[in-house]
C-alpha cells in the first residue's frame, strides 16, 4: 500500500464505502447517531467472518489431534479479572481536556500546531460560572471570532443547560499566549489543554444480578483467554489429554478503548481466536529426553519434537500461523515485530506481533506470546485449586536420576533465576520445593499463546483485496471499478450463477437447477438482473471468485456443448467451459 497520507486516507474511505454500501459492515445504531466503537456486520460481512472463523477453527483444533475447542462465558466471577492481574492493570495511560473532559490515550495525541490562548473563566446570563483558567489551543488558520464561537460551544456543552445559550456565554480574561508547533499536550479534537496522563482500566463493568450494588460489580471480559485458563483443569480432567496440548476459543472480548479508530480496528466489542498451548516446563522436557532442543536459525518446525524447548514451540506457532495467513491470502503483507526485553511483560519471555499493511499503517493483526506458567500459577494462588498436572513419563524418568544429577538441574535454575532480566529471582526455598515437585511428576504447565482478532482479520482481508481500476466505457465515460480480489476461502459468495437471459424460461430454468445444486454446498448468489457484464462487475466488487452463465450452448443449441456452462474465474478474467457434473467437484476444491 502506498505510504501517502492522503491517499491512504482516501483509499480507507473507499473500504469503509464500500463496506457500507454492499452491506459488509455497517455503523452500529446508525439511526440514532451510531455507538462509539462498535459496529455491525450486515450480510456479507457476516459471511466473510464466518468464513474467518471456520478457517481459523478447523487449522487450530479440527485438523490438529492436539489442540480442544472450548465456548466459554462472557460474563465470569471478577476472581477471574482480579487474579489475571485486569483489575489492577489493564489499563492505558489517558489525559483529559481540561475544557471538555474528553479522553485521548495519551500515546495517541497528534502533535498540534496553534497559539495558545488562555481565559480567566466564563460566565453567563443564567448566573452559571466557570471559575478557573482554561487554555485552548487556536488552529494556525482559525480566525479569531470563529475560534471564540468554538470555545463557547466546547464549554456549553460541558455544561449542560446551566449556562444557557452558547452565544451567551462570556469568556473572561482573554490573553494570547506562545504560539506551538509540534505539542503533544492539547486535545487534537477540542484544542483545550490535557491534564496529566492517569491509568483508565479498559474492562467494561456490568452487574450481575438484581440489587446492581458494588458486591454485584463483574466485567464483560476483555479477552477470551482467561476463560481458557480458568476451565484448564475441567478440559485436562474430561479430555484424556496429555501436556502438551492446547485449548482454543473463539468468542466477543470488550474493551472501554479511550480512542477506538481507524474503523473496526480498535472497537470496543470485537471477536477474539485465541490458543492457549500448553506445554512441559524446560526441567521437564530434560528429565524425560536428556536434552532440550532449542531454535536455530533454520530448524525444522514441520513436526513437534519432544524435546522441544519453549522456544521452539513459540518458534512453531509463529510458523503455523504464517501458513494459516498464507492459506486466506495475506501471505505477503505480514510483518513481525519481536518484542525487546524492555518490552516484555515481566513473566513473558517472548513476543511477537504479527503485524499486516492497513491504509492507515502497519499494525499489529495478532501476538504471540511465551507467557511461562504466569497465568495458571496466578489462578492456582488467588483461587486455591492445584493447576498441576500430573506427568508419569516425568516421574519415571526423574526416578532414574541420581542425587547429584538432581542438584545440578537445581543450581542450573538458581543461577538462571539470578540472571533475569525483569522481576524479582524466585528465592531458592521455593525453587526447591518447585523441583521436589516436579521430580514427582507434578508441574503448572507452561503457555505459548496466539492470539488473534477476527476483525482486524475481516479489515486486513478486505484492505488487501481491495482494487480499483477505471474503465471507458463505449460512450467515452470513465468509470472507477473496484475489484475485491478475496481468497475463495474466506469470500461471503463463492459464486454467482446468471442466465444469460432472465426472459427465456428455458435459461432460467437451467440456472435455478445449477443453483440449487450449488446453494447446498457453498453461499451462491442468483442473479438475472442486468446485463452479464454488470452482473459480473457486481460480484467483482464484492470479491466473489467464480461466476457461472448459463446460455443457449448449455440447452442444446452447440450439441456438443450440451449441459456445460461458462465458468468465469474473477482474477485474469479467464473463461472456461466445463460440464454441470463437474462444476461442484471443481468449486470445492477452490474454496475449501
Ligand atoms: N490474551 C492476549 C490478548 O488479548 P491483545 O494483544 O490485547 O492480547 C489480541 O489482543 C488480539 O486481539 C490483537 O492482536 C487484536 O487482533 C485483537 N484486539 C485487541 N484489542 C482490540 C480492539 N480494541 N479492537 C479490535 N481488535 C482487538
Amino acid at each position: 500500500m502506498s505510504t501517502d497520507t492522503k491517499n491512504n486516507t482516501a483509499l480507507m474511505e473507499k473500504i469503509v464505502s464500500l463496506c457500507k454500501r454492499r452491506g459488509f459492515i455497517f455503523q452500529s445504531s446508525e439511526i440514532y447517531g451510531g455507538c462509539g466503537g462498535v459496529w455491525d456486520y450486515g450480510p456479507l460481512g457476516a459471511e466473510l467472518k464466518r468464513n474467518l472463523r471456520t478457517a481459523w477453527w478447523n487449522a487450530m483444533t479440527r485438523e490438529r489431534e492436539d489442540v480442544l475447542g472450548l465456548d466459554a462465558s462472557i460474563l465470569m466471577n471478577p476472581a477471574i479479572w482480579k487474579a489475571s492481574g485486569h483489575v489492577d492493570t489493564f489499563a492505558d495511560l489517558m489525559r483529559e481536556c481540561s475544557l471538555t473532559n474528553k479522553r485521548v490515550r495519551a500515546d495517541h495525541v497528534d502533535p498540534q500546531e496553534g497559539v495558545i490562548m488562555n481565559f480567566t473563566g466564563a460566565e453567563a446570563a443564567t448566573g452559571w460560572k466557570l471559575d478557573r483558567v482554561i487554555s485552548v489551543l487556536m488552529k494556525k488558520a482559525e480566525h479569531i471570532e470563529s475560534f471564540r464561537k468554538r470555545v463557547r460551544l466546547l464549554i456549553a456543552s460541558n455544561a449542560g443547560e446551566a449556562a444557557g445559550k452558547p452565544e451567551e456565554i462570556v469568556l473572561l480574561g482573554e490573553a494570547k499566549g506562545d504560539a506551538v508547533q509540534g505539542s503533544v499536550d492539547y486535545h487534537p479534537e477540542t484544542g483545550g489543554a490535557l491534564g496529566p496522563a492517569r491509568p483508565f482500566n479498559l474492562m467494561l463493568k456490568t452487574y450481575l444480578g438484581p440489587t446492581a450494588t458494588e458486591a454485584d460489580v463483574t466485567y464483560l471480559r476483555p479477552e477470551t483467554a482467561q476463560a481458557i485458563f480458568a476451565q484448564f483443569k475441567n478440559v485436562f480432567d474430561s479430555s484424556r489429554v496429555k501436556v502438551p496440548f492446547g485449548i482454543c476459543q473463539i468468542g466477543k472480548a470488550f474493551r472501554n478503548e479511550v480512542t477506538p479508530k481507524n474503523f473496526t480496528f480498535r472497537s470496543r466489542e470485537f471477536e477474539q481466536m485465541e490458543l492457549e498451548f500448553f506445554i512441559k516446563p524446560d526441567e521437564a522436557v530434560e528429565i524425560i529426553s536428556g536434552e532440550v532442543a532449542r531454535w536455530i536459525e533454520g530448524a525444522d518446525l514441520s513436526e513437534p519434537q519432544a524435546n522441544w524447548g519453549w522456544d521452539l514451540w513459540h518458534r512453531y506457532w509463529v510458523d503455523q500461523r504464517t501458513k494459516f495467513y498464507e492459506g486466506i491470502g495475506l501471505g505477503g503483507v505480514l510483518e513481525y515485530y519481536w518484542q525487546t526485553p524492555e518490552d516484555l511483560a515481566h513473566y513473558a519471555r517472548a513476543c511477537v506481533d504479527i503485524l499486516c499493511d492497513f491504509p492507515f499503517g502497519t499494525e499489529e493483526l495478532e501476538g504471540i506470546a511465551a507467557r511461562g506458567s504466569f497465568d495458571l500459577t496466578a489462578h492456582q494462588n488467588a483461587s486455591t485449586k492445584s493447576q498441576e498436572v500430573f506427568d508419569e513419563d516425568l516421574k519415571n524418568a526423574a526416578a532414574k536420576l541420581t542425587d547429584e544429577q538432581k542438584e545440578a538441574l537445581i543450581q542450573k535454575r538458581l543461577a538462571a533465576e539470578q540472571s533475569k532480566v525483569k522481576g524479582a529471582p524466585m528465592p531458592e526455598a521455593d525453587v526447591r520445593a518447585w523441583f521436589e515437585r516436579l521430580f514427582k511428576g507434578s508441574y503448572v504447565p507452561h503457555v505459548i499463546e496466539p492470539s488473534a482478532g477476527l476483525d482486524r482479520m475481516a479489515l486486513a482481508i478486505i484492505a488487501n483485496a481491495f482494487n480499483e481500476t477505471e474503465k471507458t466505457d463505449e460512450k467515452g465515460k470513465k468509470e472507477a471499478i473496484t475489484v475485491l480480489k478475496l481468497h475463495p476461502r474466506v469470500a461471503p459468495i463463492k459464486v454467482g450463477v446468471f442466465p444469460l437471459l432472465k426472459n427465456k424460461p428455458e435459461l432460467v430454468a437451467k440456472a435455478r437447477e445449477v443453483y440449487a445444486l450449488l446453494k447446498k454446498h457453498m453461499n451462491c448468489f442468483y442473479d438475472e438482473t442486468a446485463s452479464i457484464g454488470r452482473r459480473y462487475a457486481r460480484q467483482d466488487e464484492v470479491g466473489t471468485p467464480f461466476g457461472i452463465t448459463i446460455d443457449f450452448d448449455t440447452l442444446g443449441e452447440n450439441p456438443e456443448l450440451l449441459d456445460t456452462v461458462t465458468l468465469r474465474h474473477r482474477d485474469g478474467g479467464v473463461q472456461e467451459r466445463v460440464n454441470i457434473s463437474d462444476l461442484l467437484g471443481k468449486l470445492l476444491a477452490a474454496v475449501s
